[in-house]
Parts: C-alpha cells; sequence; structure tokens
C-alpha cells in the first residue's frame, strides 16, 4: 500500500516533469510527444502515515502514528477556522490515513478545542490518542496571562474538566503546558503520579522545560514525552533537551513543527492575519522578518525542486530524521496540506541531504523572535 502510494507519487512526479518537457518541446518532436502521452499520471491513492514511533519506555511508554496532528488551529489562534463539521470531516480524514495522535490543550479556545476534538474523536478513542495540557491560569474563564497555575488542585480540576471535554475515561497523556514557579516539579510529579495510580491519566509529559527539569521530573514519575518547539528555524532543544531525551528515553514532540506555517512557503510580507491569529503578534510573522526570512524558504524550495519535495514535506522530514523518537503534530485546516504533510513520513535523506538542508537554512539567520517578551519569559532555558 506505501509503496504504491510511493510509486503513484513518483510516477505522478515524473510524468508532469515529462508532461512539462513536452509543452516546450518543438512541434517536429511528435514521437517524443506521443511517448509522454502514454505516461499520463495515474490518480494518487491517498497518503498514508509510513510507521508508528514510540514516546518514552516502560510504563511511560506510547505507540502512536509517526506523524501526529496538532488540532488548535482547527478553531483557535490560526486564521481561518472552517465549520465544526469540517473540522470533525477532516479529523477523521486523518484517521483513515493511520493518524493516532491528536493534540489538544484545556487553553486551546480556551476550552472549545478540547471539546471539538472530543466531538471528532468520538467513537474511535479505542483506536486513537488524544493528548491535552494544564497548567494555565484562568479565572472566569478568562486566561491570566502573567501567571501559571500548576498546584495540585487545579491540575485536578482541569483533569476532570478535560475527561468530560473529551469525553473519555483516561487521558492518554497529560501535558504541564508551562511551568509554574510557584510550584516546584516535584509536587507537579507527585500530582500526576496520583492521577496514574487513581487511572485517571496513563502517561505524562511536560512543555518548553530545560534538562534540570526533565531529570528531576523523571526522577519521581517517569516522563513519556517533552512537547517543545522544534524546527528548521528554531532549534534550541538540540543543545541539552533531546540529548536528554535520547540518554532518558523519553519521547520527543516538536510543536509548531512548520513554524505556524511559514516554512509552508503560502506565507510572504503581504499575509494578513486575522484578529484571532497569535500571529498577527509574534515578531517573526511582522513583514520586514517574513520578508527576510523568506529566503530560507526559498533554500527549501531550492533543495526539494529537483526532488520533488515542497518546504513543508522537507521540514518535516528533516524533523523525523533527527530521531526515531520524535513524532511531530503539524496542524492543518486543509485535506490537501494534511496528504502533503503525511506524505513527509515517506521521505528519507542521506546525511549528506541533511547537512545540504542545514547548510542551506544556516546561510539566514532567522530574523524576529519567536515570542514577545511576556511569552519568552514562560520557556525555561
Ligand atoms: N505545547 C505548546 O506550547 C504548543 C504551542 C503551539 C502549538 N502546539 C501544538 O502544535 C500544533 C501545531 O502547531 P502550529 O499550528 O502552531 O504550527 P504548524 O503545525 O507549524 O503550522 C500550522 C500552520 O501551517 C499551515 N500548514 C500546514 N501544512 C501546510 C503545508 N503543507 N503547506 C503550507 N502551509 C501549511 C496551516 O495552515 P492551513 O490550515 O492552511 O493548512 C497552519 O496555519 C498545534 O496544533 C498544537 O497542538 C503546542
Amino acid at each position: 500500500m506505501k509503496k504504491t502510494n510511493e510509486m503513484n507519487r513518483r510516477g505522478f512526479l515524473r510524468a508532469a516533469t515529462l508532461a512539462g518537457a513536452s509543452l516546450c518541446a518543438s512541434p517536429m518532436l511528435n514521437s517524443a510527444k506521443a511517448e509522454t502521452a502514454s505516461i499520463a499520471p495515474t490518480p494518487s491513492s491517498p497518503a498514508m502515515v509510513k510507521g508508528k514511533r514510540t514516546l518514552g519506555k516502560g510504563s511511560a511508554a506510547f505507540t502512536v502514528s509517526a506523524m501526529g496532528f496538532g488540532c488548535m488551529g482547527l478553531n483557535y489562534h490560526r486564521g481561518e477556522h472552517p465549520s465544526e463539521e469540517a473540522c470533525i470531516r477532516l479529523a477523521h480524514e486523518a484517521i483513515d490515513r493511520g493518524v493516532t495522535l491528536f493534540d489538544t490543550a484545556e487553553s486551546y479556545g480556551p476550552f472549545t478545542n478540547e471539546a471539538l476534538v472530543g466531538k471528532a474523536l468520538k467513537g474511535y478513542t479505542d483506536k486513537v490518542c488524544v493528548t491535552t495540557k494544564f497548567g494555565h491560569k484562568f479565572v472566569n474563564g478568562v486566561q491570566v496571562k502573567t501567571e501559571e497555575d500548576s498546584s495540585p488542585a487545579n491540575i485536578r480540576k482541569v483533569c476532570e474538566r478535560s475527561l468530560r471535554s473529551l469525553g473519555v475515561e483516561k487521558l492518554d497523556l497529560f501535558y504541564q503546558h508551562r511551568g509554574d514557579p510557584n510550584t516546584p516539579i516535584e509536587v507537579v510529579a507527585e500530582t500526576i503520579a496520583g492521577l496514574i495510580k487513581e487511572g485517571k491519566v496513563l502517561r505524562w509529559g511536560l512543555c518548553e522545560v530545560n534538562a534540570d527539569t526533565i531529570r528531576r521530573a523523571h526522577a519521581i514519575c517517569p516522563l513519556t514525552a517533552i512537547q517543545s518547539e522544534y524546527h528548521l528555524m528554531h532549534r534550541t532543544v538540540e543543545e541539552t533537551v533531546l540529548p536528554l531525551c535520547r540518554e532518558l528515553g523519553i519521547g520527543f514532540v516538536p510543536y509548531s513543527p512548520i513554524n505556524r506555517g511559514f516554512l509552508g512557503g503560502l506565507i510572504n510580507e503581504y499575509t494578513q492575519f486575522g484578529p484571532n491569529d497569535n500571529r498577527q503578534t509574534l515578531p517573526r510573522f511582522q513583514p520586514d522578518a517574513i520578508r527576510q526570512n523568506t529566503r530560507i524558504v526559498e533554500a527549501l524550495n531550492a533543495f526539494g525542486r529537483t526532488r520533488g519535495y515542497t518546504p513543508a514535506q522537507i521540514a518535516l522530514a528533516w524533523l523525523m530524521r533527527k530521531g526515531d523518537f520524535i513524532v511531530p503534530i503539524p496542524g492543518t485546516t486543509k485535506l490537501a496540506h494534511l496528504e502533503e504533510n503525511l506524505r513527509a513520513t515517506e521521505i528519507t535523506f542521506t546525511p549528506e541531504e541533511i547537512q545540504e538542508i542545514e547548510t542551506a537554512v544556516a546561510a539566514f539567520p532567522v530574523v524576529g523572535s519567536r515570542y514577545d517578551a511576556l511569552q519568552e519569559s514562560k520557556v525555561q532555558k
């Protein structure tokens, strides 16, 4: 099946190349034209996720599709929000294509993303998993952006609400979204250990934490995954976090793996982000930064042109080749992008190609920080 997909893709690209060449060919080359006509593109079958990966080990092990689906943008922080019906249909398309990992959080919406995901996955939770997150502070349903809350009482409250919103009996993986300076990580780990003992939570993880926090947390309750930003334009985790995950057998889930869409190549300095789209406030998505960073996308385009890969596919395949304990969770609202992204699970690079990509990207220093000062203050260094 997968082989067939690959062959169809190659066949399609070959046919498209030949068809393109035939358009440019001189009218005298009738025999060449006849030959290309016989290699018509075959209808391509749906993209499927290739393979599974295991995040964490021992009692914390979690085996999921090699690529997951980040659900946030379906109705939060990314411009276009399709109807609920369309989102649910897209989630089902992802399941049909072998995706078993869906990521959400209490704070997406807030609350509405979990509710949407709960509806979308109803009837499927015996074969797919959903991960969600606690830790932001809410008062009367409004996020207090200057504070975090990982107090045991809040973790338990969020757990109960997430179970209800998602319509499940156990949370497959419960992440802390951001560290809470008022609650030591040991207290968080012990609270989660209690929830695991009670059968409400199966596994846990942390987002945007440093190596010290990971070690302390893991010593009390084994971690399944770290979820932090990681892509070709943000590689900080390579310094200490990824080596530690490898050492301790903890999985890694890169969030915003296409750099919030930027590495997909469809954003330029004229792109208008809607009022619900947080990219309008992010320094890296201001017109001047976009203009300069576009050179990075052009470098990916140059690499992909002769190989038949899109920049999004190169970005995702590059991440996946960084370790077999890595499972990216790109988000999309479009079936075409879902398929394009899933096909990246079939792409392999030689070490020379990885080097070529990294050298090409490194030629253009990234302009603009990924977060504003408040958000940046919440990620551990
Ligand atoms: N733990 C955390 O703190 C944290 C923070 C942020 C995000 N996350 C998680 O990570 C997931 C993904 O993050 P994200 O949505 O910020 O970033 P992303 O996956 O890097 O990018 C999503 C954006 O890329 C576009 N896109 C997707 N595929 C594309 C393609 N092939 N070509 C061109 N554009 C494409 C999407 O637009 P279309 O809809 O038009 O395809 C969407 O706007 C979220 O859903 C969430 O679950 C976690």
